[in-house]
């Protein structure tokens, strides 16, 4: 696949008709796939903005699931220089590249970012932060594991991970973040949602992170 480096995206300015198209796409996929798609709608503004919060002054940021762009939109408002984002439906991809012209859209699965990230604006192990907007709670803790290996493979050293959940707690199996020398804290809760979200941030046990 070509990876060129186009222009930095302009913040978004997007009509309500473009926000109903997006929405109507989302509920096609869903119906097709719903365990992947794993929300029940796209994320709302509310929640987009407290992600955006925890994201930070961040540089360099890589989106996980992009889907239509809900995130996406709070992202590029914040003018972060070096964003990309990388969807598995290639319907959310085209979807993300119409709505946010320039803006790097990856096709492909997340397990396998840090290859796909190759040649883009934030090759693996640069990114200051890593917002997943993957379904965590009802993948199998291999899975997770897999996922949360994946996104760390990307963080440059001290860089975190932002993550958003149906649940008020941390969407992994029991024990695994600490296995893997992670720690996570609630950042918030937003409850204009469907459902209503919690907002974590995931970073390297500070042990583990003076032995890394
Ligand atoms: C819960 S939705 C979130 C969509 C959007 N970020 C939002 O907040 O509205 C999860 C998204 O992740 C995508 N996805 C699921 N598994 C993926 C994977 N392994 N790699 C890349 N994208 C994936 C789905 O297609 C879907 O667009």
């Amino acid at each position: 696949m070509a990876k060129s480096k186009p222009r930095l995206p302009s913040p978004p300015n997007h009509s309500d008709r473009e926000e109903k198209e997006a929405t109507a796409q989302f509920y096609r996929e869903w119906l097709r796939k719903p365990m992947s798609v794993a929300a029940v709608s796209p994320s709302s503004k509310r929640l987009a903005e407290a992600v955006a919060m925890a994201v930070g002054k961040a540089q360099s940021v890589v989106e996980l699931g992009g889907g239509t762009g809900a995130l996406t939109d709070a992202l590029v408002a914040r003018g972060i220089p070096n964003l990309v984002v990388v969807e598995s439906v290639p319907a959310f991809c085209e979807l993300l590249r119409r709505r946010f012209p320039g803006l790097e859209v990856i096709e492909g699965d997340a397990a396998h970012a840090a290859k796909l990230l190759e040649g883009t604006r934030v090759p693996a192990g640069t990114a200051d932060v890593v917002v997943s907007g993957l379904g965590m709670l009802t993948r199998p803790r291999d899975e997770q594991q897999r996922l949360l290996e994946a996104m760390l493979e990307l963080l440059r050293p001290g860089g975190h991970i932002v993550q958003f959940t149906y649940s008020l707690f941390f969407p992994a199996a029991r024990g695994l973040l600490a296995e893997m020398g992670l720690e996570s804290r609630r950042e918030g809760m937003t409850w204009i949602n469907l459902p209503p979200a919690s907002v974590f941030v995931v970073r390297r046990a500070e042990k583990s992170a003076a032995v890394a």
